[in-house]
């Protein structure tokens, strides 16, 4: 066991002197990189696996890099003007990031979501004080983007529309910010990056860095292995509307992840790791561990979305805890 007393955190460091801070948009991006040390335990001596805690932005996830970028982008075109109503179909994060935003920056936010998002996902919007318009949860995020489509066509003047998914603003975020942050905090020792895909926006941003700093780190991109599947955030891409910003020619692999796989994953980083996060994470976390097994030496570095109390009302807490069981866990919640 690691000595706690020789234990310092990254996040320690971050917040060893607070800074003082205009906004709480001061507080996007420079998240902590965490070492997984115990469930990599089994691999490779040689093998590093860390990842990158996304969960300690301000709204929570690292939707808010993207976010944040498309809206100051949005404002710099002149396209998001005082009067106008920021919209977005949105499976949560984003949601929550662009309520956030809108709050402080002065604009009112409009968002549609499935209607089976977490309810925890619902109530922070619903606290940022965003109007939300529900689609059919049967038709998930695409039917939340088609639906919020024919509400900005009947009012093309009212909205500015990031459009996560086909903003280049959106991967630039992560190509400008998340992909310098990993190679610093790394020491450009990274071999692999391993991210699931939403938006494509994370993977491609990021790898797209990566791989210009050195054209040798592997870029995986994690999606689910089948299109009914209960990870929040990811997209299953043959089934799917393409995202536009997603091309991919620029990953060097993709890794099917099942829900069992991650949720197990998911418990395990609680109980042994001590971190609670949400599905996708388990996924990239999966991923990551399976591909360190394959290894003799490497820097694999992954990104955990965002954290787990988003979803303690989910499937992955509640509706699995008879079929599955894991470690110590009795769920008896
Ligand atoms: C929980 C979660 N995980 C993963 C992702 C995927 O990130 P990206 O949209 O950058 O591909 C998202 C967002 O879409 C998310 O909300």
């Amino acid at each position: 066991m690691a000595n706690p007393t020789a234990v310092r955190s990254i996040a320690a460091e971050r917040f060893r002197e607070p800074k003082k801070i205009e906004s709480v948009l001061d507080l996007v991006g420079d998240t902590p990189l965490l070492e997984i040390r115990r469930i990599a335990g089994g691999i490779s001596p040689g093998v590093k696996i860390f990842a990158k805690l996304e969960g300690m932005n301000p709204g929570g996830s690292v939707k808010d890099r993207p976010a944040l970028k498309m809206i100051q982008d949005g404002i710099k075109s002149g396209k998001l003007a005082p009067g106008k109503t920021i919209i977005d179909s949105t499976s949560g994060n984003t949601g929550i990031a662009l309520s956030m935003i809108g709050r402080v920056l002065g604009y009112p936010v409009e968002l549609v979501m499935p209607s089976n998002v977490s309810a925890e996902r619902k109530r922070i919007i619903h606290a940022y004080g965003a109007k939300v318009t529900y689609s059919d949860p049967l038709e998930g995020s695409d039917g939340a983007l088609r639906l919020c489509r024919k509400v900005l066509e009947e009012n093309p003047a009212k909205y500015f529309k990031p459009d996560q998914y086909f903003n280049p603003m959106n991967s630039q975020a992560h190509y400008e910010a998340t992909g310098p942050e990993i190679y610093r905090q790394t020491d450009g020792r990274i071999t692999h990056f391993i991210a699931g895909i939403g938006t494509g926006g994370t993977i491609m941003g990021t790898g797209r860095y990566l791989k210009e700093r050195n054209p040798k780190i592997r870029v995986i991109a994690v999606e689910p292995d089948d299109a009914l599947h209960g990870l929040e955030g990811l997209k299953h891409m043959a089934t799917s509307i393409v995202p536009g910003i997603y091309h991919e020619e620029e990953l060097d692999e993709k890794f099917p992840a099942s829900t069992e796989d991650a949720y197990a994953m998911v418990y395990r980083l609680s109980q042994e790791e001590g971190i609670l996060v949400g599905q996708s994470s388990g996924a990239a976390m999966h991923a990551a561990l399976q591909i360190g097994r394959k290894l003799r030496s490497g820097v694999i570095v992954t990104v955990f979305p965002d954290f787990g109390d988003k979803y303690l009302t989910t499937n992955l807490w509640v509706g699995w805890r008879d079929r599955m069981s894991v470690g110590n866990l009795k769920f008896s919640i």
